[in-house]
């Protein structure tokens, strides 16, 4: 198994920078589309065989250093009781919203083996699938990035409906929190029994958040996922605060191996202001692969050349790659990214 990716999470020395790609299994790549269309998108992870399979596609087609399993933030909501359904223009919608206390009582906490078996069933299928390739990193949303969901009953625009819960009723917006950050732990406990050898905490919308409505309203969230996942294992965590440049005095003590970056801040800002304590992931502005094939590589250079003072640097893009890109353009990044640090390391 190439181990780059685990070795740069954990500061070692690797011959070049692993690289994997937010969203990586998806719907730029027409393998994708194919496997996709024998249903619909929550049938594709519910079913251990195809997840597993469209997981591998990144691997092989564009030569990825990690897998993500193939799966949403948002399913382990819908074993807490709360019916969740895919709309192809909406994206994911939760027909009834969490917005009062017997809402919030109503919540369970799922079972990871008893309620939520098709995603580790699919990691247990993929470590076999990967022996001799890649390491697989499992994944969660973060409690405030998947609470949003829950309030607004979908996807928002200025997250109204959250921050008026925050603000109106924090008593209930914690309880509703901590259903949540005890539903993820037990999750991410899962993963991790079923063999996910990373993890990564995507906290997609927190960059909404005032600094100090961060400390109080998703920080200590996030920070009791990470104990509690430390407690037990000592695989890579890493949390990626999309749009996060402004908290980063409060996430660089999270405690997560690896820091991940969106494009907004330079790698070489985040190096000094984090030195040694921990790795970092990112952050090419996902719409460089438009850019014609040198100026990829000048921009692939430049984020290699500021992220050089790092304990460790995993390439990534700074969010998810879009349905437009090239699958040929993704290839061509990872190539330049080998080839590049390769030669940037002597
Ligand atoms: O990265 C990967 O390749 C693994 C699979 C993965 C998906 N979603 C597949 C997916 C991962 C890690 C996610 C995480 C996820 N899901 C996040 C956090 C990452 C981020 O982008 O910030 C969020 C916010 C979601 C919620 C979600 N899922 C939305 C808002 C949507 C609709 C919008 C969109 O991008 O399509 C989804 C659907 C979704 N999740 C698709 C895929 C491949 C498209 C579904 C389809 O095939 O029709």
């Amino acid at each position: 198994m190439r181990t780059e990716f685990l070795k740069a999470c954990k500061g070692e020395k690797t011959d070049y920078t692993p690289i994997w790609i937010m969203r990586q299994a998806g719907r730029y790549l027409p393998e994708y589309h194919t496997v996709r269309s024998k249903g619909s998108f929550l049938d594709l992870c519910k079913n251990p065989e195809r997840a597993a399979e469209v997981t591998l596609q990144p691997v092989d087609i564009i030569g990825v250093d990690a897998a993500i399993l193939f799966s949403d933030i948002l399913v382990p909501l819908e074993k807490m009781g709360c019916p969740l359904e895919f709309h192809e223009k909406r994206g994911p919608v939760f027909p009834s919203p969490i917005r009062t206390q017997a809402a919030v009582d109503a919540l369970r906490i799922p079972d990871a083996e008893g309620d939520l078996g098709y995603v580790m069933d699919t990691i247990r299928i993929l470590r076999k699938e990967l022996v001799n390739k890649v390491p697989l990193i499992g994944f969660s949303g973060a409690p405030f990035t998947l609470a949003t969901y829950l309030i607004e009953g979908g996807s928002s625009k200025n997250y109204l409906l959250t921050k008026r819960m925050m603000y109106e009723n924090p008593a209930l917006y914690g309880q509703l929190l901590d259903k949540i950050t005890d539903c993820t732990i037990a999750y991410l406990k899962g993963q991790v029994a079923a063999g996910a050898q990373a993890l990564q905490i995507f906290d997609s919308w927190v960059g909404v958040l005032a600094p100090c409505d961060f400390r109080d309203f998703a920080y200590p969230y996030v920070k009791r996922i990470i104990d509690a996942l430390k407690a037990v294992t000592d695989i890579p965590l890493i949390y990626f605060a999309n749009h996060g440049a402004t908290l980063l005095p409060q996430t660089k003590h999270c405690g997560a191996d690896v820091l991940g970056f969106d494009w907004r801040i330079g790698l070489d800002d985040v190096v000094r202001q984090v030195g040694q304590t921990v790795s970092i992931q990112g952050n090419l502005e996902p719409l460089c692969l438009f850019l014609p094939e040198d100026k990829l590589a000048a921009r692939v250079r430049m984020v290699l050349e500021e992220a050089k003072g790092a304990r460790g640097h995993i390439f990534n893009l700074g969010h998810g790659i879009v349905p437009e890109a090239d699958p040929a353009k993704a290839k061509l990044l990872v190539k330049l990214v080998h080839e590049i640090s390769r030669e940037m390391r002597g």
